[in-house]
């Protein structure tokens, strides 16, 4: 099978389209035939090895591990291993995997949910990480509600392009934080106010905030701490930059600290992937409340310049890699 292939940690040009085994499904394994793969900051982060915390976690000290890239997937069940009980052979699915910029990848059972039915498989692959993170980030970690102002930063990318989504449809008032490029489709996600960070400061309105979801931009906690009500939250879901020993993991560290004293809740978000969730977030795509917001579309033999234009800070939304 044709997959995007690695052999060391570098810059998109480690990347190699190559003909390499198919992989067989293992004890609680499904075999997918992969039609998209979402592209996400950490795809980069895989291919690069950095921040160098990563790998300590697992993925590989001097190379990684697993040499195909690719986290996210939606794709049609080709054969499932002993004891999977919950797909078998030509259900549609989508969630996270090792490897899905291939044309075979076997994924755990638990990571997979069932393809939402008004998505197209490349609309499908944007959505397990950066929706599922966005639910977790407003559900669960921001607690989003009725009529709470909520501000989001990084609002026209992966994660900030759901989370815009999800907070409206958990009644929220959103306010959306992005480059110019990317005001008018944080507009039609349904931000009911738009900052253009290049042109005004995020602290201009004097408004407070009940909620902010950071993403992106890497802020001080001290600065975001000041734009929020008391007893208000915020949650830090990420952020590029920072330095290569630990990369923008210093603010979710620093967070839970700077919470002790401060008179509101700060906290880092580490994303869970379920099976559980992916199907949360299925029903409310196919209830209408959430679309992702795919921008571009790049053929497997093309995944690298996929990556990059990723880390170009271009896509409005998410970029996919069709199989
Ligand atoms: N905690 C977790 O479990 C978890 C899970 C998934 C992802 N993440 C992390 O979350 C972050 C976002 O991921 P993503 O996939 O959404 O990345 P993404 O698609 O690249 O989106 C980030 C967005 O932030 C915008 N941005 C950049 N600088 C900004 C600034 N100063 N102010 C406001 N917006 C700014 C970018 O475009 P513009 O500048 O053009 O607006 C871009 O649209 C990454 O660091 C990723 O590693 C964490």
């Amino acid at each position: 099978m044709k997959a995007i292939v690695q052999d060391v940690y570098g810059s998109a040009d480690v990347l190699e389209l190559r003909d390499i085994a198919r992989p067989e499904p293992g004890g609680g394994q499904v075999l997918i035939r992969v039609r998209a793969a979402g592209v996400d900051q950490g795809v980069w982060h895989l291919m690069a090895g950095l921040p160098y915390l990563i790998r300590l976690f697992g993925y590989g000290l001097k190379k990684p591990k697993v040499p195909v890239r690719g986290r996210e997937v939606a794709g049609m069940v080709e054969a499932v291993g002993p004891g999977v009980s919950r797909f078998r052979a030509g259900d549609e699915v989508f969630g996270t995997c090792d490897g899905s910029f291939a044309e075979f990848v076997c994924a755990k059972e638990d990571r997979l949910a069932r393809k939402p039915v008004n998505l197209s498989f490349e609309e499908a692959a944007a959505a397990p990480i950066s929706g599922v993170t966005a639910l977790q980030a407003v559900r669960d970690a921001g607690r989003v509600g009725v009529g709470q102002q909520v501000l989001i930063l990084g609002a026209g990318g992966g994660v900030g392009s759901f989370a815009v989504q999800l907070a409206k449809a958990f009644g929220a008032e959103v306010t959306g934080v992005c480059s110019t490029g990317k005001v008018e489709l944080v507009r039609s996600l349904g931000a009911d106010e738009v900052i253009d960070y290049t042109r005004s400061d995020i602290a201009d309105t004097g408004k407070l905030y009940d909620v902010i979801l950071d993403t992106a931009g890497n802020r001080p906690l001290s600065v975001l701490r000041r734009l929020l009500v008391p007893k208000g939250t915020l949650v830090i879901v990420g952020g590029e930059g920072g330095g290569k020993l630990t990369g923008g993991f210093q603010r979710s560290l620093g967070a839970p600290l700077v919470s002790l004293f401060a008179g509101r809740t700060l906290k880092g978000l580490v994303s869970k992937e379920t099976h559980l969730d992916l199907e949360a977030l299925a029903s409310l795509i196919e209830a209408g409340s959430v679309k992702p917001a795919v921008d571009r579309v790049f053929p497997l033999a093309e995944a690298p310049d996929a990556i990059s234009y990723l880390r170009a800070g271009r896509a409005r939304g998410k970029v996919v890699v069709r199989v």
